[in-house]
């Protein structure tokens, strides 16, 4: 199978190959770690979010977000991860019975309930496919509240073309817009520099997004 293929929707083996990766790789040794959400941090201040909000964090894997999360009094944190490896680790680590954690893969999960805040840091850049993207989108749409924001994070058009040996697809902040739609308005882009533990520099596109009203 093709780094392609493996991205594609309703492919299985993509959930094999992130519980692969978090198996073998400490957190020293995976590129995307990091101590302090900073970036994450800054635009989940700037959407000004009361402490019941519902926070979700798609793709969140093992990431320390949470704990940041239910440090500064975030009450209703979900995580949602296609790895069932990743959201064992964090769960080891996290003990706050509060949390919900959910093992899905975004792109074929039908979201529940609504939330207030979507935050997504290197997970939408691996769906490479039209179709994939679409449904992401969808998902998003249906689960945020109008007024709700999206913070999301990819690699840079200067930033890598693959993570974890899988392609990804680069984006600019106004690409990201663009494809989210009428359904979202633009609060905020910019781009930063991630560090990997071994010092390589990652560029990041990041941006704020706030849910129209329908
Ligand atoms: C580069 S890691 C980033 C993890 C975390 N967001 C962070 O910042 O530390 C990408 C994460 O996306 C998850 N992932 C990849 N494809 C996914 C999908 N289709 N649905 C849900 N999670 C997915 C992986 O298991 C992995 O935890």
């Amino acid at each position: 199978m093709t780094s392609n293929e493996a991205n594609d929707l309703h492919v299985p083996a993509t959930s094999a190959l992130w519980d692969g990766t978090y198996a073998s790789k400490d957190a020293s040794q995976r590129s995307w770690s990091e101590d302090e959400p900073e970036a994450s941090l800054y635009f989940i201040d700037k959407s000004h979010q009361v402490p019941s909000a519902p926070i979700i964090d798609v793709g969140g894997g093992a990431s320390r977000l949470v704990d940041h999360l239910l440090a500064r009094g975030y009450s209703d944190v979900t995580v949602l991860d296609i790895s069932a490896a990743a959201i064992d680790e964090a769960r080891r680590r996290v003990t706050d019975e509060s949390v919900h954690w959910i093992v899905a893969d975004v792109t074929l999960w039908t979201p529940t309930r609504s939330y207030a805040l979507w935050h997504d840091r290197a997970t939408f850049h691996f769906l490479t496919s039209a179709a994939g993207q679409t449904a992401y989108v969808t998902a998003a749409t249906s689960a945020i509240d109008a007024g709700g924001h999206l913070v999301l994070a990819t690699f840079a058009p200067s930033g890598p073309a693959t993570c974890s040996g899988l392609a990804v697809q680069r984006w600019s902040g106004a690409e990201l817009a663009e494809i989210f739609g009428d359904g979202f308005s633009l609060v905020e882009t910019t781009t930063r520099d991630h560090a990997t533990p071994w010092g390589s520099v990652q560029p990041f596109t990041w941006v704020l997004l706030e849910r129209r009203a329908d």
